[in-house]
């Protein structure tokens, strides 16, 4: 691969890469607020501007300037080198870059740093970005490094505040540095070029084309790739102080394309706050959708966390028992088990090993029913693991066939995991009412658990640590996060302790026994824990 160097560093490059993205991918941060690796380079902002060393039959292209001589008291003239903008300047074979090393580079970056401040407000304590500002970090490490405070002594230029520009984000244009990230975004990947720039320059301001909002599928994407507190999202604003969060690398479970993800959450309060997408080229590449970003609320809505029989609330033990005393004497292989894509590979392979045990002739598969889909990144199958339960069982009967078969009597006993179903008909309500034992070890409520005899609290994808096969048939691993709420345990080991009630020997006792039964089971690529996902670090 070829190479240039970097303040002495080689960094090795692909053809057509610019210096900073070079940077990026050997984890060197070259400032910006513009460049995002997603976006085309518009080099707008001056934040990332280098110093290239002339080759050796080369003159250096020199400016003209004005310097402040403190000891004359007076304005001198000096050159300087011309700098040029790294998310632009293309990386060549042997090339020389000073960044962190050359003066003129952090004098530039101190002088870009003064210039976006002297109208931007000092709202940071009430600013949502506090905490993960660009503007923060470049301002202690670039401006305040040489005490230049800002010079101007006018009155700020006030602009509008609080703008919504639809229904789920909020623009505040004294905060904006007018990168044009949101707008890039919108016309670029979203392919709706909804915002725009008016004005020229310090009146410069974000708006929405009249007669629009800011709605569509990919809103919160324009905060997420603001490098600044002008864009914030009505669902995360004024919430949280990002310094208490914590995070954890995560899977949205909104559909099969798997995005990755950060789960921030609050640990002091058990409490997920938001997703933020993770870099994967070969999944998501830096992006979320709308409905994934707000499926975090999935954490605490409609879980399952205290078990049931019936409608009476009763301990794990006690619900066992009841599911033994129903199932007890039914034959064994006349229990149908039903799989769910809304449930980890880890919880599956411990129901399919359950069946095996069982000796159920059929398996059946459940899981939400099929959404919206697009070409940007949505599919149209709102499971995060339907190619994982298809490697599990490949011929496992659909839940219609799964009615069917109630209906006609060919199966009266179940044992299910996942309360949630593709539909929720009420005839398909009185086909479930007709079984005689319906048990259900699931996270969500669902159809199957509204009709369900006993219910056995699980844990949910934020609450353990769990794979997920999406629709390239990648495993992911989604981290653990929260503390289990209620009295919920991983699906599996729920599964284990009806096993032992039904006398039944499943062979696994921990985690660490499915973990290698997964591996001896697949056909698909390994999970990204073991073949690192590719990032760029791009934000
Ligand atoms: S709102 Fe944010 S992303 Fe958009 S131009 Fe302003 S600073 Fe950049
Ligand atoms: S596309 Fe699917 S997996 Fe990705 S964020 Fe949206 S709902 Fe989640
Ligand atoms: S990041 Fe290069 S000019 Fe903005």
């Amino acid at each position: 691969m070829p190479t240039f160097k970097l303040d002495g560093k080689d960094i090795p490059f692909e053809p057509g890469d610019s210096i900073i993205k070079a940077a990026a991918r050997s984890g060197v941060e070259i400032p910006h607020y513009c460049w995002h690796a997603g976006l085309s380079a518009p080099a707008n902002c001056r934040m990332c501007l280098v110093e290239l060393k002339p080759a050796a039959n080369q003159r250096a292209m020199m400016l003209d300037i004005v310097e402040w001589d403190p000891v004359l008291k007076d304005y001198k003239n000096v050159q300087k080198p011309k700098l040029q903008p790294a998310c632009q300047y293309p990386a060549t074979e042997g090339q020389e870059v000073l960044a962190d090393s050359s003066k003129h580079v952090l004098d530039a970056r101190a002088s870009v740093q003064e210039f976006l401040l002297l109208n931007h407000p000092v709202d940071c304590p009430i600013c949502d970005q506090a905490g993960e500002c660009k503007l923060q970090d470049y301002w202690l490490e670039y401006q305040a490094r040489d005490h230049t405070g800002k010079r101007m002594r006018d009155e700020p230029i006030h602009k509008p505040k609080a703008v919504v520009f639809g229904p789920t984000i909020v623009y505040d244009a004294e905060r904006c540095v007018m990168c044009t990230r949101c707008i890039r975004f919108m016309e670029e990947v979203a392919k709706d070029p909804v915002l725009d720039m008016r004005e020229r320059g310090n009146l410069n301001e974000i708006f929405v084309a009249p007669g629009r909002q800011l709605e569509g599928h990919y809103t919160f994407m324009t905060e997420h790739v603001c490098p600044v507190g002008a864009l914030t999202t009505k669902d995360f604003r004024f919430k949280a102080r990002v310094w208490f969060l914590k995070s954890v690398s995560s899977v949205c479970q909104g559909c099969a394309t798997g995005c990755n993800a950060h789960l921030d959450y609050d640990p002091r309060s058990n409490k997920a706050y938001r997703y933020r997408p993770r870099d994967n080229e070969a999944v998501n590449k830096y992006w979320m959708c709308d409905e994934g970003m707000l499926s975090y609320r999935a954490a605490h809505e409609g879980r399952v966390i205290e078990a049931r029989v019936g409608r009476t609330r009763l301990g794990v033990d006690a619900a066992i028992k009841e599911a033994k005393k129903r199932l007890g004497d039914v034959p064994k292989e006349a229990i149908a088990v039903v799989l769910s894509a809304q449930h980890s590979l880890e919880d599956n392979w411990a129901m399919r090993e359950l069946a095996k045990q069982l000796g159920s002739s059929t398996l059946y598969a459940a899981g939400a029913g099929a959404g919206y889909a697009d070409d940007i990144l949505i599919d149209a199958d709102k499971n995060p693991n339907t190619a994982g339960v298809k490697e599990l069982a490949p011929n496992a009967r659909t839940y219609l066939q799964l009615l069917e078969d109630m209906r006609s009597g060919r199966i009266s006993h179940v044992i299910a995991l996942g309360g949630v179903t593709p539909r929720n008909d009420p005839e398909d309500a009185t086909a479930l009412g007709m079984l005689g034992t319906l048990v259900v070890i699931a996270s969500h409520e669902g159809a199957l658990t509204d009709a369900a005899h006993v219910v056995l609290p699980a844990t949910s994808w934020a609450e353990h640590t769990g794979t997920y096969a999406n629709r390239q048939s990648l495993r992911q691993v989604a981290d653990r996060a929260l503390i289990p709420q209620g009295a919920s345990r991983p699906a599996w080991e729920l599964t284990k302790l009806l096993a032992t009630a039904l006398g039944l020997e499943v062979p696994f006792t921990r985690l660490k026994d499915i973990r290698a039964g997964l591996l001896g089971s697949s056909t698909a690529a390994p999970s990204t824990r073991d073949v690192a996902a590719i990032t760029t670090g791009a934000t």
